[in-house]
């Protein structure tokens, strides 16, 4: 008999990630069926995804966004909702198995977390929720049953190394990092480093946030706190290791001394299509990995001296409360400033820094105490960035 199709929900599906899921939905029409789309402002692309997938239900930013994807659905109709309730409503419909959650920021948040509630699968790329509200999300997760399945490449590369093993055999988990763009520029020339330069990464062709992430590295710290919170790991367990090849992504070391790696292309689509067919393995259009093309894999430690953001994510991972919060938010506005041309790359890690270094850290029981930090740090951060920039005393 023929299986039922997986019936999903994406979750910022415009985006970089999106786009790569819908690829692989393509590909496996038999299996997956797309019921629900969450994008921001970009109805163009939005129209021609539901005009192709035809989901029941989709949500955009604000009603500006819905008039525009009326006019751009002509007569083709589907249910169009806005704003946060939207996206929570497409997230936890009734009718939908797994969500793929991949708008960026923390305002993907809410929507993981109505998904979550309705126990739900959860296709996981939204890192910043993981970050933010870890503790949160496997609370409501082990309430439910809902299994998250990671989709960032690192991730799901420790998820394939322990494929089930007892976290108690494990040692030491490291997350590989390309480096980046700026791994061999010099110490001197980094603080002045344009945005155009900063958004050409060497490896993986990313939204333009994570991507900005990856020049400084707090991406790699983000995924530090991601892992912990993802495999219940203590902070002293997680380990990073410069890759430049991305061809590893991640390694697994045991009590006994063995370590398991995962080795794939670098490309999205990978790891993607796993979490959707997690347990099972489907076969893929790209062409297999020839180490012998590689030829040589090399591992480095991280210079925290060239990669000073990811030392402060690192003090956030082992300092934990509220501090992830902190770092997180913060870091958004930076990175926001940074790609609307407001200030310099070096000038990301001061406003990171000022706001960790102002925080006094408090416990995190609720949603609302992650939100009220989010906003006071954003209002804090902002202040500082007015300041740094002489529009205020
Ligand atoms: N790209 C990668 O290879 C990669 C790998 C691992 C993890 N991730 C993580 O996956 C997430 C998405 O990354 P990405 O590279 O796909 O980013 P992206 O290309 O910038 O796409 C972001 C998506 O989120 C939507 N979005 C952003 N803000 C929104 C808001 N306020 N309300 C509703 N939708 C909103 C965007 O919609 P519009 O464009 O329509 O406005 C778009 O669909 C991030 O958390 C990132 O760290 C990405």
């Amino acid at each position: 008999m023929r299986e039922k199709k997986r019936r999903l929900a994406i979750l910022g599906s415009t985006g970089s990630i999106g786009q790569s899921t819908l690829e692989v939905i393509r590909r496996f029409k038999d299996r997956y069926a797309v019921v629900g789309l969450v994008a921001g402002r970009n109805t163009g692309l939005l129209a021609e995804q539901v005009v192709e997938f035809r989901p029941e239900v989709v949500a955009v930013e604000s009603e500006k966004q819905v008039g525009e994807l009326k006019r751009k659905l002509g007569r083709f109709k589907v249910e169009i909702l806005c704003g946060e309730d939207g996206y929570e409503e497409v997230a936890a419909n009734t009718k939908t198995d797994m969500v793929v959650s991949a708008i960026t920021g923390i305002a993907g948040l809410k929507p993981t977390l109505a998904a979550l509630r309705k126990g739900k699968d959860l296709a996981l790329a939204n890192k910043e929720s993981m970050v933010v509200a870890g503790s949160l999300i496997r609370k409501i997760a082990a309430g439910s049953g809902s299994r998250v399945i990671p989709v960032d490449s690192e991730h799901s590369g420790v998820f394939q190394c322990l494929n089930g093993k007892d976290k108690k055999f494990i040692k030491r988990v490291y997350l590989t990092a390309s480096g980046g763009p700026f791994l061999k520029v010099p110490l001197e020339d980094l603080a002045g480093k344009t945005l155009a330069e900063a958004l050409k990464h060497p490896r993986w062709k990313m939204g333009r946030k994570v991507t900005i992430d990856s020049a400084t590295m707090m991406n790699k710290g983000l995924e530090l706190i991601e892992a912990r919170w993802l495999f219940n790991l203590r902070p002293e367990q997680l380990g990073v290791l410069i890759h430049p090849q991305s061809v590893v992504h991640a390694l697994v070391e045991f009590l006994d001394g063995s370590v398991l790696a995962q080795l794939s292309q670098t490309d999205m689509r990978i790891p993607i299509q796993y979490a959707l067919s997690y347990p099972e393995r489907l076969d893929s259009p790209l062409p297999s990995l020839d180490l012998t093309e590689v030829k040589s894999l090399e591992f480095f430690p991280v210079d925290e001296s060239r990669f000073p953001l990811f030392g402060l994510a690192r003090k956030a991972l082992s300092a934990g409360l509220s501090f992830p919060v902190v770092l997180n938010a913060a870091n958004e506005v930076a990175v926001q400033a940074f790609l609307e041309e407001k200030i310099s790359f070096g000038e990301i890690f001061g406003i990171v820094n000022h706001c960790l270094n102002q925080h006094r850290p408090r416990a995190l029981v609720e949603l609302d105490d992650i939100l009220t930090i989010d906003r006071e740090t954003r209002e804090q951060a902002q202040h500082y960035l007015k300041r740094m920039k002489g529009n205020i005393s």
